[in-house]
């Protein structure tokens, strides 16, 4: 069997009890070829799911034409109403791979409408799982993906979004705001040649000053829009500006930056540390945590970036 006929998915996406449809195939030990885990008829049992991540097998892969199929059983787990009996790893899991998905198509068609509107519908959904009492963080990291696509940084800087406002004490609505907020901040890389954006050696200072245009991009594709407030559109505008004024676009200082916008700051370095670039590997969450210390007051709003540590110190032991 060829690997590039198959793709992979995150077992923390699959229910116990209910047959998602499609065959399942794994990686055999020790090489590249995929055999059948459990053909589509059969459902998972939860000895099944406990089995494989003893193993360590957080991916498993199905054939690229059963790809609409999943996309539609992730979307039923990730937006009904009835959450009950889904478990809440389940339902993170599957909505990140529904952010991923939609935020890749919309971006891909650089329909603003469409983007905006799905950033909003998924920003709803994101700010339920993340506010939910028995939520644990830890189990989110394990089902991101930590790629380098301007789609997965947007939705895992969502997520994180979402969690720092919610364990700031914003109220619910504006936690669906900031991760709608969180969704978008990016969006103004669309504009920028991928070539730049995943280029792997030093950039040139002409292709720097094309990468620190994103912000303002952004915010002018946003800026008219009435569904979108003011601090979502200050996450586009300042999220890379920093409180000793020399950030960009603008180099404005401390209380000149939205607070959603330095809550912003603070998880987009964490995402860009720990994931994985054209030019390095990503770092340990610790270290990265480490790196962004230095910058605490400088860089970085000390009482968020002190809250984003408690959070993920917590998580890191888990
Ligand atoms: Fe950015």
């Amino acid at each position: 069997m060829q690997g590039v006929d198959y793709i992979p998915i995150s077992v923390a996406t699959l229910l116990p009890t209910q047959a998602v449809g499609l065959d399942l195939y794994q990686q055999e030990a020790d090489s590249e070829r995929l055999v059948l885990y459990r053909g589509a008829e059969f459902p998972l049992s939860m000895d099944d799911l406990e089995r494989l991540r003893g193993r360590g097998i957080n991916r498993l892969f199905i054939s690229k034409e059963s790809r609409g199929s999943y996309q539609k059983y992730l979307r039923k787990i990730a937006t009904t109403s009835d959450t009950s009996n889904i478990p809440l790893t389940a339902r993170s899991g599957a909505l990140n791979e529904v952010v991923r998905d939609v935020l890749n198509a919309a971006f891909a068609n650089d329909n603003l409408d469409q983007t905006v509107s799905a950033a909003e519908q998924l920003g709803v959904l994101a700010a339920d799982i993340v506010t939910k009492d028995e939520f644990a963080a830890s189990d989110l990291f394990r089902v991101l993906h930590h790629d380098y696509a301007t789609f997965t940084h947007s939705a895992n800087v969502a997520f994180y979004c979402g969690i720092l406002a919610a364990e700031l004490g914003y109220e619910r609505e504006d936690i669906e705001r900031i991760t709608t907020g969180g969704l978008l901040h990016d969006l103004g890389k669309l504009e920028i040649e991928e070539e730049i954006l995943c280029k792997p050696g030093r950039l040139s200072e002409l292709e720097f000053r094309r990468i620190r245009m994103h912000p303002a991009l952004g915010f002018r594709k946003l800026a008219y829009r009435e569904d979108l407030n003011e601090g979502q559109l200050l996450m586009a505008y300042q999220h890379h500006e920093r409180l000793d004024g020399k950030g960009y676009p603008v180099g404005c200082v401390e209380s000149d930056i939205h607070p959603w916008a330095r809550l912003c700051a603070v998880v987009d370095v964490f995402e860009a540390l720990t994931s994985q670039r054209p030019y390095r590997t990503p770092m340990p969450r610790s270290k990265a945590l480490m790196l962004q210390q230095r910058d605490s007051g400088t860089a970085f709003d000390p009482e968020m970036l002190a809250c984003w540590k408690s959070i993920i110190q917590r998580n890191l032991a888990t």
